[in-house]
């Protein structure tokens, strides 16, 4: 719909009914039949606008939210249905899966993690959740907070990476962000991303530790920070299916954390417990999911088709539905539909969403090599190649899960360069497909690369190689990308590689030859703007790395906060941690990024040698940019713990800054840490911060940096 229409809609809106209001929930539930309660944890997706049989569901108070429904002119009627034509005057939730951005797409939210930038993570949560509201849309599933260590897993993407610390403080900003106007969902409660072999939907086996210390944390980090709902993953922990189990979504979100909101299932996972082996049919699953806390029903239908006889066979407490149905009635209390079930919302200004776009864009690229000063280039450059099957193509740069992204709206990396060089005159040849065999395209970006100075080749994968179910079992680039890359550097003239992917990739040729590598993930509609502005060097890059890019696929899972072995790496001693044919080392570590500036670290002190358990210690650094332009660095600070009663990792990250430094400018910086954020899980499984020497690094990486220690004392 146009942007004009959609402010005739708001006029209308306003002029349409509300909900009776239900100042009482309680009175409301006692109330309700049976059917309407189990109708409330019952949810639908439709087909862009809800069908003839959706609506009757509405009508009869059986269905309690729809998704997939687009469109603020296909959510009002049903809504109208709703809070009109029901017996009990419902407020529906609309759900979307606004991953990172409605129309407006935003880098995937693994590119956005690159920028270590929780502000611009909740900056683009909070703009995608407007224009989604003005859609009709009050519910998003995300953020996606799974922590994730095989690039192998599509899902990676959609995702922070692989660190607990970034990933928790990217998982509160975005559900900030988004809830400024419509509910976000933590997802996928929990472990998902620990799919064996990076393969989709696969079985995980996640150690009681590590689940509390990897995996768990950035949903914590999301239900402190307000999230009104979680959605329960589709993976089983050593046999238990998340969506069925009890400890879980019991145990764990609401008695250990004190979640007050609602669990949703992930799309079946109610009925595929029937495929995980742990229940014979639709009753038994829909009995395990809800009594284990999943209290709605996405997709399966059985709560409402199955559960009824259950509940009146005493085979599950009314209690037990009531309390389901009351998470989510207070969630609609608690978002205004009984008060406003329209929510009516302009669509905020385009060029300003467009503006955010473009900046975090560039926050989020990342300077993976850039020999002898390749990049920036030179404006005045006569001559560029532009190749590649990603140069061009508008929809690939969207990425996975685009929502309501549109082709059109994405400036591609070709009229972005074309912008920034106007006075150059570009090459552009396709060269290849993304994924076919032809390299019938060779001669002509071969042609192109022989006559430029230089030649930008925009490789990667098509936008839906990674998200949902798209685990790829080799991650080089796909088809014959790699030939025409090799083709193209052998003509001699200086390659700039600049990738656009959804997995990390392992690209040990290009890494080896090429001279200058960026990888740009999938930065949305402003792609070609923002890739432009750091080619040619109106922007710095700052992106540094969320996830640790290996040199062969035999090292996955490779992480950095691994912990120390028995016998760690030595070059000299074969009986130590190692590959025969392969360093045990990343090719680009986890925090890793380069600038067109230099910054040297020095100066690094704490602010006690001694601390206790209730005290923050404070590391101070002088961090100076020692080259010839301005640039922001992002100072990490990973701490060892080197001695506890259970191993730990090698480092840990536990703070980090961006800090932008003019050229030859020098600032002290400050990092706090509070000592009982270095807890872990004693064997007794309960938080502790066991006395003993805390070794502290600041640096660029996860593997360079300063150090100094301090002593924790009882
Ligand atoms: C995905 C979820 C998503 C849901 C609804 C599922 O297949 O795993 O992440 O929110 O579909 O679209």
């Amino acid at each position: 719909m146009s942007r004009p229409r959609y402010r005739l809609l708001l006029t209308l809106l306003l002029a349409l009914p509300a909900a009776a209001p239900a100042q009482n929930l309680d009175s409301l539930l006692a109330r309700m039949t049976l059917e309407e309660k189990l109708g409330q944890l019952n949810l639908l997706s439709a087909g862009g606008r809800a069908s003839a049989a959706q609506m009757q569901l509405v009508r009869e108070g059986k269905l309690g939210g729809l998704f997939n429904v687009i469109g603020a002119e296909n959510t009002t009627p049903v809504q109208r249905i709703a809070v009109t034509e029901s017996r009990l005057k419902i407020p529906l939730l609309f759900g979307l899966d606004v991953i990172h951005g409605y129309r407006t797409i935003f880098p995937i939210p693994l590119g956005e993690a690159s920028s270590f930038d929780p502000d611009a993570a909740q900056a683009t949560a909070r703009a995608a959740g407007l224009e989604a509201a003005a859609a009709g849309i009050n519910w998003t599933y995300a953020p996606m907070v799974d922590i994730a260590r095989d690039p192998r897993w599509g899902r990676i993407a959609e995702g922070s990476g692989e660190d607990t610390y970034l990933g928790s403080l990217m998982a509160a900003a975005r559900v900030k962000g988004f809830q400024e106007t419509i509910f976000a969902t933590a997802k996928h409660f929990a472990g998902y991303g620990a799919a064996e072999a990076g393969r989709e939907y696969n079985t995980t086996e996640i150690a009681p530790r590590t689940m509390r210390e990897v995996y768990l944390p950035p949903f914590k980090a999301a239900v402190d920070a307000g999230a009104a709902s979680l959605m329960s993953a589709f993976n089983d922990i050593a046999g238990v299916p998340s969506s069925g189990s009890a400890w879980l979504t019991d145990t764990v979100l609401r008695r250990e954390w004190g979640f007050t909101g609602f669990v949703v299932s992930d799309w079946t996972s109610v009925a595929e417990l029937i495929n995980h082996g742990v229940a014979a049919g639709p009753s038994e699953a829909g009995r395990r999911a809800l009594t284990a806390g999943v209290d709605m029903d996405m997709q399966s239908s059985i709560y409402m088709d199955s559960l009824p006889a259950l509940v009146r066979a005493n085979r599950i407490p009314m209690a037990v539905v009531d309390s389901a149905v009351m998470r989510v009635l207070r969630a609609k209390m608690r978002l205004g539909l009984f008060r406003d079930p329209y929510r009516a919302r302009a669509t905020p200004p385009v060029a300003e969403t467009r503006a955010l776009a473009r900046r975090v864009a560039r926050e989020s690229i990342v300077l993976l090599k850039n020999d002898r000063n390749v990049l920036p280039l030179n404006r005045s450059t006569p001559m560029i190649a532009v190749i590649g099957p990603l140069a061009d193509s508008k929809l690939d740069a969207l990425g996975p899960w685009h929502t309501q992204g549109q082709p059109e709206d994405v400036v591609t990396v070709l009229q972005g360069i074309r912008s920034h060089a106007s006075a150059a005159q570009i090459l552009y040849a396709r060269g290849a497909g993304i994924d076919d065999s032809s390299t019938a395209g060779f001669a002509e970006a071969v042609g192109a690369a022989r006559r430029a100075s230089v030649a930008i080749l925009v490789l990667g994968e098509r936008e839906d190689m990674s998200g949902e179910a798209a685990s790829r079992s080799t991650l080089g680039l796909p088809g014959v990308q790699e030939q025409l890359l090799e083709a193209v550097a052998a003509t001699g003239t200086p390659v700039v590689l600049v990738l656009m992917n959804g997995h990390p990739l392992i690209l040990e040729w290009a890494a080896d030859h090429v001279p200058a590598i960026v990888e740009t993930w999938f930065l949305g509609v402003e792609a070609g703007n923002a890739i432009g502005d750091v080619l040619f060097g109106d922007a710095n890059p700052s992106g540094r790395l969320p996830v640790t890019i290996p040199r062969s696929l035999g090292q996955i899972p490779l992480y950095y906060n691994h912990r120390n072995t028995g016998r760690p790496f030595e070059a000299s001693n074969k009986f130590t941690s190692k590959y025969l044919d392969v360093p045990v080392t990343p090719r680009y570590p986890f925090g890793y990024g380069l600038s067109y500036t230099t910054f040297a670290y020095s100066n690094l002190k704490l602010s006690s040698a001694r601390a206790r358990a209730s005290d923050t210690v404070t590391a101070t650094i002088t961090v100076a940019n020692t080259g010839s332009r301005e640039g922001t660095e992002v100072v990490q600070l990973y701490i060892r713990d080197e001695v506890a009663s259970v191993g730990r990792p090698v480092r840990e990250l536990k703070a980090f800054q961006r800090v932008s430094l003019k050229p030859s400018e020098s600032r002290t910086v400050e990092l706090r840490v509070a000592v009982k954020d270095l807890a872990f899980y004693g064997l007794d499984m309960k938080p502790v911060v066991e006395p003993g020497r805390f070794r502290v690094f600041v640096g660029p990486n996860s593997v360079e940096g300063l150090e100094a220690s301090f002593e924790c004392i009882p």
